[in-house]
């Protein structure tokens, strides 16, 4: 490995939050509404999804929550959830916009 690579991964993994704070939430609303809402409720507004998937304010206000590790979870989603092949930087924009939906 390069040095430079190795400078910039002892990087990342030493500020958790640079990730969470380049991201945009505006963006991630879009792409959430656009992907995500045929299964989950993705903004108060929105009156329902499937039943039985979390809506993404339960989500966000799960104890624990946290952005960056949400962004993570996206880029590897678990099997009931369908590949969505996101980038880094929209996973990132949808775990900040879900972010924004802790109470
Ligand atoms: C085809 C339906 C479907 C779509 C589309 C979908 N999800 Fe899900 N999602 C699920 C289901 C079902 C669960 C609950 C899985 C479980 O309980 O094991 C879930 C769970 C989650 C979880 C919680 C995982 C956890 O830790 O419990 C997150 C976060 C999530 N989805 C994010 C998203 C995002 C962001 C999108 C859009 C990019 C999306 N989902 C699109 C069905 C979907």
């Amino acid at each position: 490995m390069s040095l430079r690579l190795a400078v910039t991964l002892a990087l990342l993994t030493t500020l958790p939050g640079a990730a969470a704070l380049a991201a945009d939430a505006a963006t991630g609303r879009q792409l959430a509404q656009r992907w995500c809402a045929t299964c989950h409720v993705v903004a108060p507004e929105q009156a329902r999804a499937s039943a039985d998937v979390p809506s993404f304010a339960e989500i966000a206000s799960r104890p624990g929550f946290n952005a960056d590790a949400l962004a993570f979870f996206l880029l590897d989603p678990h099997p009931k959830m369908p590949n969505m092949s996101l980038t880094r930087n929209e996973a990132g924009d949808l775990a900040a916009y879900i972010a924004t939906l802790r109470r």
